[in-house]
C-alpha cells in the first residue's frame, strides 16, 4: 500500500428534513448570502421557497440560471461579481453538481484581484476563498464531499476540471427526498457518472482489499439502487443509498494507499461535452465499455476478472479472458439497462470532430502517464470505436 495523506473537512448533514439545520449552519459563517441555483427545478420542488423562509433573517443575493456544464461566461463572471460588489460573507449553492461546480470557482474568484479563469487553468493559486455550504438536489458528480469543480468555456471548448483545498464545501446538507423528482435520465447518468468514479479507482495499481472492497459495494449498491430509484423514484431508501455512494465515490477515500489511474474516461468525457455540451454520465456510460475493450491485454486482464467475479458474479473457473470479455458485455448491457443512449451518434456526435477532440485530450490530460496508457492514436480510437 501506498504512503497518503487523506482528508475530508466537509461535514455531511445528511437525512429527512436536514434542511432545518441550514440557519445554524450558516449563522458562524456570516449574515450576507449568495443564493446559488440551476434553471428552476428548486422552484418547482418548492425547495427554493423553503430556503427563502427558513433564511428570513439573512440578507440573499441571487445567481439563478448556472447552466448544465456550468459556463465560465457568464455564470462564474456574474458571482463573482455580485459577490465583490456587496461583500458577500457565504455561497449557499442549491442543486446538482453543476451548480456546486460553478459555485466553488465563485468562492474562488470572489477574493481573488485577478481573471478568476487562472485559478481554474491553474496559473495562479488562491491563498483564500469564501466558504460554500451547499444543498444537494442531484445524487452523481459527488461534488458536495470533494474539493473539485469542471468548468467549461464555449468559446475555447474548454473543460476544465481543476482542484484547491480550498473548496471542500464547509457542510453539505444531504436529503434524499429532493431527489425524488430527478428525471429518469438525470438519475440514470448520475448513477453511470458515479459508477465510473469507482472504476477509475478500481482499474489502477496499488489497489489492495480495503479499496477493492469498498469499490465493489458502492457499485452494487448504485447498481441495485438505480434500478428501484428509476421504478419507484420516490423510494427513499433507494434515493438514500445513491447519494451516500455517489458522495463517497469521488472523494479520494475509494484510492487512498492506490496509485491514480489518470482518470481516463473522465478525460475523454470531459472532451465531449466541452466540444457538444452533453450529459457527463451519459458520455460516461458511452466511453467507459469501449475503453475497456481497448485497454484490455495481459497485464490489465485481473483486473477484468476481479472486477467481472466481484461485481456481475461471473463464473470465476472460466478462463480469464472470457470473464474480461463478459465484464465488458455486461458493463455496456447494465448501462444500456438504465436507457442511457449508448452510442456517440445517439447523442449527436459524428466522425467530423473525432481528431480534433482525440488532439485536445492528448495535450491536455497526460493520458500516455494513465495505468493505461493512451496516446493521440488510441484516444482517437476510442472515440472511433465509440460512434
Ligand atoms: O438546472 P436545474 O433546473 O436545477 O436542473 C438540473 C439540470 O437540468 C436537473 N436537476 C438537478 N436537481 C434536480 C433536477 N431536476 C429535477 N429535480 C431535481 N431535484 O438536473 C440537470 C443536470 O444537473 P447537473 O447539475 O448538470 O448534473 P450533475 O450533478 O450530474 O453535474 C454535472 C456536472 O458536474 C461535473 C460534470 O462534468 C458536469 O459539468 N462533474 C463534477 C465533479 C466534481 N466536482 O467533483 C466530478 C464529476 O466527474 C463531473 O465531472
Ligand atoms: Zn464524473
Amino acid at each position: 500500500m501506498n504512503n497518503f495523506t487523506y482528508c475530508t473537512p466537509t461535514k455531511l448533514i445528511f437525512g429527512k428534513n436536514s434542511i432545518e439545520q441550514l440557519p445554524q449552519v450558516l449563522a458562524p459563517l456570516g449574515k450576507r448570502v449568495l443564493l446559488t441555483y440551476g434553471g428552476g427545478s428548486i422552484k418547482k420542488i418548492r425547495l427554493y421557497d423553503k430556503i427563502k423562509t427558513l433564511l428570513k433573517d439573512f440578507e440573499i443575493f441571487e445567481l439563478g440560471g448556472i447552466e448544465p456544464n456550468p459556463k465560465y461566461s457568464p455564470s462564474v463572471v456574474d458571482g463573482v461579481n455580485i459577490c465583490k460588489r456587496n461583500k458577500v460573507d457565504v455561497v449557499l449553492a442549491v442543486g446538482g453538481g453543476s451548480v456546486l461546480d460553478c459555485s466553488k470557482a465563485i468562492c474562488a474568484g470572489a477574493l481573488y484581484d485577478g481573471e478568476p479563469w487562472d485559478l481554474i487553468v491553474y496559473k495562479a493559486k488562491a491563498t483564500k476563498a469564501l466558504p460554500l455550504v451547499d444543498v444537494l438536489t442531484l445524487a452523481a458528480t459527488g461534488s458536495e464531499y470533494d474539493c473539485g469543480s469542471v468548468i467549461s468555456r464555449t468559446e475555447t471548448n474548454d473543460k476544465t476540471a481543476y482542484s484547491d483545498e480550498l473548496l471542500f464545501p464547509v457542510a453539505s446538507i444531504l436529503d434524499p427526498q429532493y431527489t425524488y423528482s430527478v428525471s429518469a435520465k438525470q438519475t440514470a447518468a448520475g448513477t453511470a457518472d458515479a459508477i465510473n468514479h469507482v472504476i477509475e479507482q478500481y482499474f489502477c495499481d496499488e489497489h489492495h482489499a480495503v479499496t477493492d472492497g469498498m469499490c465493489e459495494a458502492a457499485i452494487k449498491s448504485l447498481m441495485s439502487s438505480v434500478k428501484v430509484a428509476l421504478a419507484h423514484p420516490d423510494d427513499y431508501e433507494a434515493r438514500a443509498e445513491l447519494m451516500v455512494c455517489c458522495s463517497l465515490a469521488c472523494n479520494g477515500i475509494f484510492a487512498i494507499g492506490t496509485v491514480k489511474s489518470g482518470w481516463p474516461c473522465h478525460a475523454i468525457e470531459h472532451a465531449l461535452s466541452g466540444h457538444y455540451d452533453i450529459t457527463h454520465g451519459e458520455g460516461l456510460a458511452i466511453i467507459t465499455p469501449v475503453w475497456m475493450r481497448h485497454i484490455l491485454n495481459e497485464r490489465t486482464l485481473p483486473r477484468f476478472v476481479s472486477y467481472g467475479v466481484n461485481i456481475y458474479g461471473i463464473d470465476k473457473n472460466l478462463p480469464p479472458i472470457k470473464i474480461a470479455e463478459k465484464t465488458i458485455c455486461m458493463t455496456y448491457d447494465f448501462f444500456k439497462s438504465l436507457g442511457i443512449p449508448m452510442s456517440l451518434r445517439e447523442v449527436g456526435i459524428d466522425e467530423s470532430r473525432l481528431s480534433e477532440m482525440a488532439h485536445h485530450i492528448a495535450v491536455n490530460e497526460g493520458l500516455e502517464k494513465a495505468w493505461a496508457p493512451l496516446n493521440e492514436s488510441d484516444i482517437l480510437q476510442i472515440l472511433k470505436n465509440a460512434l
